[in-house]
């Protein structure tokens, strides 16, 4: 049988709600605009019109049709590659209107639209979420380059601008396009505005750690090693601890961040600055795990140093999920016979997400919070918009974790 885009569409709608345990029901969701509440004429949005520089522009609010959705922003992170394109425009977008980890509330939308991309009901005062994947496929990756997503039609935050301007979640305002264009929109009403803005770097964790139950080495007593602790390896430490994972030792230079690991439940800690050479730091990781070295082990820097440091931290027949080199970080020097073939290593790489992906995070997001672990404090900054050139700037500085704009 042809498998055309309908489909395609209602296979990947049954895929995502059987996942959330949400129905795939049609909802009998309100189609007009909210009654009582004001939508402005115009919506303001922050329009990267230069290099390191944006401009807070005001532009109108169009009519809402009938695939449409209207959403007030609440808040939205500051990702690298928001960074990348302040600092350097590698997309060639400007002027563009940049945030793709923003959530909001509908507060409009067209008679059309009943559900989210999992098939959940949406309704007017629902908060969503929009994601970089295309849902023909939930299993493709975000940024596959030789199929469609980046420069395509529908990643928010990295659309060309065009006469509806709302097109990123640095804004007041976002107009969210279905129909043919093919969003991807989750309705995230339960969690809190925090675990929303954290969805997109969770997601990247789920994946990886998805990737590294695909090696059948990673088990709930193994002995895990999380190099690298900036927001990427503080979020696998929590996603390896809401999943049961009790043996993580968390291995960095700075010890406040270290610290932090603790709290995000690293049973231990490794500062390789109290270590002279590679061979006394890997002593100092089997010292950790009293006298034995890794089970498994995630590279969480864009060190090529760290890269090859990381396989010293592993025992024979371990496994490694090599995640973060999400950009060309250079090479690595390492010794393939007694890093990979004496030892038997399993090696993976991990590279952003699934569709799949994010809908687990979703749930990633309730457990870590149900089990106590500080997700919120991973939000270091918050600024509002028309401070954003701030914001971006303390993000470039590497001054805190996860920079967020948070709207009143
Ligand atoms: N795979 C993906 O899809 C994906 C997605 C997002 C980010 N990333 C990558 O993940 C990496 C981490 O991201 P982040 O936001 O946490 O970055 P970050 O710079 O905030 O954190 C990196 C941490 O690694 C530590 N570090 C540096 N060298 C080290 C060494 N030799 N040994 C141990 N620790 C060392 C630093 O002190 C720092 O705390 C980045 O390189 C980023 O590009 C990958
Ligand atoms: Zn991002």
């Amino acid at each position: 049988m042809d498998i055309n885009n309908v489909n395609i569409e209602e296979i990947v709608r049954q895929v995502l709600s059987g996942m959330t345990g949400s129905t795939a029901a049609p909802a009998s969701a309100p189609a007009a605009p909210a009654a009582g509440k004001a939508i402005p004429k115009t919506a303001r949005v922050a329009m990267l019109t230069a290099l390191e520089h944006y401009d807070i522009k005001e532009f109108p609010i169009p009519p809402v049709g009938d695939d449409d959705i209207l959403v007030k922003v609440e808040g939205c992170g500051i990702c690298g590659t928001d960074a990348h394109e302040f600092k350097r425009d590698p997309f060639g977008l400007i002027p563009v209107a940049l945030g793709h980890e923003g959530t909001g509330e509908i507060v409009a939308m067209g008679k059309n639209v009943k559900t989210d991309t999992a098939g959940k009901p949406v309704k007017i005062g629902d908060k969503i979420v929009t994601c970089m994947i295309f849902k023909d496929d939930p299993d493709i990756t975000m940024f596959d380059l030789n199929k469609k997503n980046v420069g395509g039609s529908d990643v928010y935050g990295l659309l060309p601008d065009d006469d509806v301007h709302l097109n990123g979640w640095f804004s007041d305002y976002i107009f969210i396009r279905g129909g043919s264009f093919g969003s991807t929109f989750f309705n995230v009403s339960d969690l809190d505005l925090d675990s929303r803005i954290l969805i997109e770097p969770c997601a990247v964790l789920v994946h990886a750690v998805e990737r590294a139950k695909t090696t059948n080495i990673l088990r709930f007593n193994s002995r895990v090693v999380v190099q690298g602790c900036g927001p990427i390896g503080l979020i696998c430490i929590a996603v390896l601890r809401t999943m049961g994972i009790e043996n993580i030792c968390a291995v960095d230079g700075e010890q406040k961040r270290l610290d932090f690991a603790k709290r995000m439940g690293a049973t231990q800690t490794v500062n390789f600055k109290d270590f002279k050479g590679i061979e006394a730091l890997a002593g100092g990781v089997k010292d950790a795990f009293g006298g034995h070295l890794a089970d498994f082990a995630f590279q969480c820097t864009g060190s090529p140093v760290a890269h090859a440091n990381i396989y010293k931290f592993i025992r024979n027949g371990g496994g490694l999920c090599e995640l973060g080199f999400f950009i060309n970080g250079g090479d690595a020097t390492i010794n393939p016979h007694f890093d990979i073939c004496s030892k038997e290593i399993t090696t993976v790489g991990s590279w952003v997400y699934t569709l799949r992906d994010y809908v687990t995070t979703f749930d990633f997001l309730k457990r870590a919070k149900g089990i106590g672990l500080p997700m919120s404090e991973l939000i270091t900054h918050r600024f509002p918009l028309d401070q954003i050139n701030e914001a971006h700037k303390t993000n470039l500085a590497m001054a805190g974790l996860k920079i967020a704009i948070i709207n009143e």
